[in-house]
């Protein structure tokens, strides 16, 4: 592991009365080690096992929780740190035991003996409000209890699944690791390919319905998953088009809990005016925590970018990373929709072209730093779009003279597919 030799003896022990919690933001540059020597405590749910050091990365920003009271030890600098009592944990497990009763009403009915759908929650909330934190624990907490929901990552700018610009989805079998984060190896992955919907709302909410419409097809066959039912992970963009999107979400998931986070009375009265017909919706309101770390936009691309590193290079650096070469001749890359590279798609919308149209790109100089995806699409039509990718590589050199493509890959076999997808997503290799 590349973090070997950057401890010091700065071993200290914390204490936490019950429910309360130790907020800890990593140092930029250093890792910080933590274990749990007494009582019992949890990361966004994911409880700590005794004695087990655990390394969280520089940057990492998180809360360990404790409901009766615990001791803890961590080892490194923290870049911030302070103890809470004031935390909204217990609404938290309020709807989580509110879920769980949904769950078992599923499994009992059962309708031509498929169990019906349990429940469908979508959180909705401002920019760091806590909607991914608290999807996590409500995932950690079902997980922990024996069910598998489905956890739905519908935010391109700061994913959660894998890298950003993804519309992704994966089971959870077990609490989920706080470290390694979100298992990829079961999930169904789109590429949408930009950071923001607006670069091409039409394919954002193509890619959406897409998802919605494979994760209904793989849990007919599956009960367990069916009852256990899923948690949607939605952008913090909740006004003009990302209203919109949170609308189409709702309704494309038939969503059956809106939990909306903070005080967003307005959010709240719109959804609720927008929805009435849905008679069936719930709305819960939750309070949001005082721990979320408010994330500026260049910290929002440095994530973004760390984000990218950790798919190919792992988030503890342990992952080998391929460099290969291909001809020409082996990839076809193709974009969807005629977004132009540097300004919004409102102009290409006032071109009027077709936000779904798959081109052909020409592969030259201009696809250095690129992240595309590997679809596995057998026909360069409209199944780019309504294929998953297998994965990602990115572009490191073009040689134009010899017809051959450098790119870097977390996999050392040859391309699974020969369709590529470009969007904007851009990473520059180290
Ligand atoms: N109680 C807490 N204590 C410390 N850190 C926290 C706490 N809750 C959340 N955080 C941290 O705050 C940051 C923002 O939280 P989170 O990602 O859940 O917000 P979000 O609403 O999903 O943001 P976005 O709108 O960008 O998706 C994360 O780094 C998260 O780990
Ligand atoms: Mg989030």
């Amino acid at each position: 592991m590349s973090y070997g030799g950057e401890f010091g003896p700065q071993i200290r022990r914390v204490k936490l009365e019950k429910q309360s919690e130790f907020r800890i933001e990593v140092q930029r540059t250093r890792p910080l080690r933590l274990r749990l020597l007494d009582g019992g405590a949890e990361i966004f749910g994911y409880e700590l096992p005794h004695e087990v050091w655990f390394t969280f990365p520089p940057r990492m920003i998180f809360a360990v929780f404790t409901w009766y009271g615990a001791t803890i030890e961590t080892d490194g600098i923290t870049e911030n740190e302070y103890t809470s009592c004031e935390t909204p944990m217990m609404s938290y497990l309020r709807v989580h035991n509110s879920l769980l009763v949904e769950r078992h009403r599923s499994t009992s009915s059962t309708r031509d003996s498929v169990p019906s759908q349990g429940p469908r929650v979508i959180i909705v909330g401002d920019t760091d409000s806590g909607k991914s934190t608290l999807a996590k624990m409500l995932l950690n907490w079902a997980a922990k209890d024996g069910w598998k929901p489905t956890y739905v990552d519908l935010n391109i700018g700061q994913s959660s699944i894998t890298i950003p610009g993804t519309v992704s989805a994966t089971p959870i079998e077990m609490p989920v690791d706080p470290v390694e984060g979100f298992p990829l190896d079961k999930a169904i992955v789109h590429y949408f390919g930009h950071t923001t919907p607006t670069t091409n709302l039409r394919l954002y909410k193509s890619l959406v319905e897409e998802l919605a419409r494979e994760l209904k097809q793989e849990s007919f066959g599956n009960a367990e998953s069916r009852a256990s039912g899923m948690v949607i992970d939605t952008m913090g963009f909740i006004v003009r088009q990302g209203y919109e999107l949170l609308l189409h979400a709702i309704r494309t998931f038939n969503a059956t809990v809106v939990i909306v986070l903070g005080q967003e009375e307005t959010l709240v009265n719109d959804l609720k005016k927008d929805l009435k017909f849905k008679k069936s919706l719930q709305f819960v309101n939750l309070e949001k925590s005082a721990g979320v770390f408010f994330r500026g936009s260049d910290f929002r691309k440095t994530l973004r970018n760390s984000n990218i590193q950790n798919y190919f290079y792992g988030v503890t650096n342990d992952l080998t990373v391929y460099t290969k070469t291909v001809k020409f001749s082996d990839v076809q890359v193709y974009q969807i929709g005629d977004f132009p590279e540097t300004s919004s798609s409102t102009s290409a919308r006032r071109r009027g072209n077709d936000p779904l149209k798959i081109t052909p790109v020409a592969i030259d100089e201009h696809l250095v730093n690129k992240v595309l995806a590997i679809s596995y699409a057998k026909q360069p039509d409209h199944q780019i779009i309504s294929s998953i990718v297998a994965g990602f590589v990115c572009i490191k050199n073009v040689n134009t003279g010899e017809e051959r493509i450098t790119y870097i890959s977390p996999s050392a076999a040859e391309l699974p597919s020969k369709t590529l997808i470009l969007g904007t997503l851009e990473w520059r290799v180290t």
